[in-house]
Order: structure tokens, then C-alpha cells, then sequence
């Protein structure tokens, strides 16, 4: 079980859950095994985050590079997306939780969208969790399509271009107004940002586990919240200034 008094909590929590594959090939077992694996584990998680009062928490679910995966592996993933929009949705509206699908969506068939927007329309009000499932989501793609909303304002007279500055571009990425994530978590074992959050996670507290994600539980996320809780978070100055702001 989860403790609930950490000493810092993380607001926000953002996961490359990593290492499916891997954990079904272990077992001898189909990619897809360790795909539906993946989802359990991932339904783990958000009912710990939802528990311990996790303000937000954001899920790499799958990547704009993962569309070049084998054909059948990624119908495999959108079958297990569609599923799991069926078979979740209730229950996370029923814990309050806030869902949202980032990415570039129209790359996805009319049936998931729909099964996107409507998941988003039915929770929008709750005020618990704010849980975002980036899917065919890309740190670069959030960039571009953030310099595209400016550009056209800038075009068409709402922004000069001088005016354009970080406040700005963060208000038109794709989580404008979460705070940035404070925790990164990934599985797997490979330390890379494999273009999940670019801008979002410049000062973010990045921890790697060589757990792959089916086997990422509860003792797993607060062994990541206990490392998380020790951290001095700088941003650039000393930690004796660190310190004595603590301290005032
Ligand atoms: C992560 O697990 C899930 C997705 C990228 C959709 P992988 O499928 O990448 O698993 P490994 O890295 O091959 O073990
Ligand atoms: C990152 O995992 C994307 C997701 C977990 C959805 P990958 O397995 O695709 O990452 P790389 O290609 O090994 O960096
Ligand atoms: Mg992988």
C-alpha cells in the first residue's frame, strides 16, 4: 500500500511506460501479452495516483515514432486503446478523474476519436485527477503546432511577434495550464526522453528504473516518490539560498 504522507509529493507525475515487449518475450508470450500487461499495470498506477491525491498525472501511451511499428503491432495497440476507452471510462469517472487524449489525433480512426472526445466531454468537470494519455504524441509535434497557433495570431493581428515569449508558447502547447511535470518516470531501463514532454520537461526530476512497466506496482512508484521526496530542487541557484528560502 501506498503511504499518503510523503514528505514532498510530486504534483505532477509523467511516465514513459516502457518495456512491454521485453516482459512478454521473458515469458515466451506474444508483444501484444505484455501490451495488456502494460494496461493493468497503468490502471494500477492511476488508482495509486488517485489515492494519494496526485494532482496530474500524464501517460505515454504511445509515440508519433510508434506508428512505424510492425502493422499488426500497432492494430494490436489501437485494439487495446479502444478497449480499454470502453471498459475504463466509467470507472475513472467514478473516482473523479479528469481524462484527456494529447496528441495529433486525427492519425487515428473515427471510432477511437470519437471514443477520445467523448471520454474527454463526460469528465471534463471532475476535479479530481487530471490524467492525460498522450497518444501519437511527440515532444517536436507539440512544439511545431504550438509555433503554428502563433504564427496564425501573429498573422492575424492578435500577437506581434516581440510579444511572443516562454509564458506564451507554454499557454499554447498542448497542457497549458498544468504545472510542468515535477516527477519523470520511466521504465525499462533505457535513460532517454524518447520525445515525450520537450519543453515541459526542462527542470523535471528525471528517474529511471530497470523495471519493465507490467511489473511496475505500488512498492515501484513509492520507492520513485521517496527518491523524488529527497531531491533539492535548484532551478539554478545554490543550495544554500535552496535551504534558507526552505527555511523561512
Ligand atoms: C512500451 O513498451 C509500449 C509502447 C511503446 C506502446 P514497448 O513495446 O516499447 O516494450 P519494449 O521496449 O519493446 O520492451
Ligand atoms: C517510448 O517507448 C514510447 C512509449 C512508451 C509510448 P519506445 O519503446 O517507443 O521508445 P524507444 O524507441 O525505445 O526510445
Ligand atoms: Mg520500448
Amino acid at each position: 500500500m501506498v503511504k499518503t504522507e510523503t514528505a514532498a509529493l510530486p504534483r505532477h507525475i509523467a511516465i514513459i511506460m516502457d518495456g512491454n515487449g521485453r516482459w512478454a518475450k521473458r515469458r515466451l508470450l506474444p508483444r501484444q501479452a505484455g501490451h495488456r500487461a502494460g494496461l493493468t499495470a497503468a490502471r494500477r498506477i492511476i488508482e495509486s495516483c488517485v489515492r494519494l491525491h496526485i494532482s496530474a498525472l500524464t501517460l505515454f501511451a504511445f509515440s508519433s515514432e510508434n506508428w512505424q511499428r510492425p502493422q499488426w503491432e500497432v492494430g494490436n495497440l489501437m485494439g487495446l486503446l479502444m478497449k480499454a476507452l470502453e471498459d475504463e471510462v466509467r470507472e475513472l469517472h467514478a473516482n473523479n478523474v479528469r481524462l484527456r487524449f494529447i496528441g495529433a489525433l486525427d492519425a487515428f480512426s473515427p471510432d477511437l476519436r470519437h471514443g477520445m472526445h467523448r471520454a474527454a466531454e463526460l469528465t471534463a468537470l471532475n476535479a479530481g485527477l487530471a490524467l492525460n494519455i498522450a497518444a501519437s504524441y511527440g515532444g517536436r509535434w507539440d512544439i511545431v503546432q504550438a509555433a503554428h497557433k502563433l504564427a496564425a495570431a501573429a498573422v492575424s493581428g492578435h500577437i506581434r511577434p516581440d510579444e511572443i515569449d516562454e509564458v506564451c508558447l507554454s499557454q499554447a502547447l498542448v497542457l497549458p495550464e498544468l504545472p510542468d511535470p515535477d516527477l519523470f518516470i520511466r521504465t525499462g531501463g533505457e535513460q532517454r526522453i524518447s520525445n515525450f514532454l520537450l519543453w515541459n520537461l526542462a527542470y523535471t526530476e528525471l528517474y529511471f528504473t530497470d523495471s519493465l512497466w507490467p511489473d511496475f506496482d505500488e512498492p515501484a512508484l513509492q520507492t520513485a516518490l521517496d527518491w523524488y521526496a529527497v531531491r533539492q530542487r535548484r532551478f539554478g541557484r545554490t543550495p544554500e539560498q535552496v535551504k534558507e528560502e526552505a527555511g523561512a
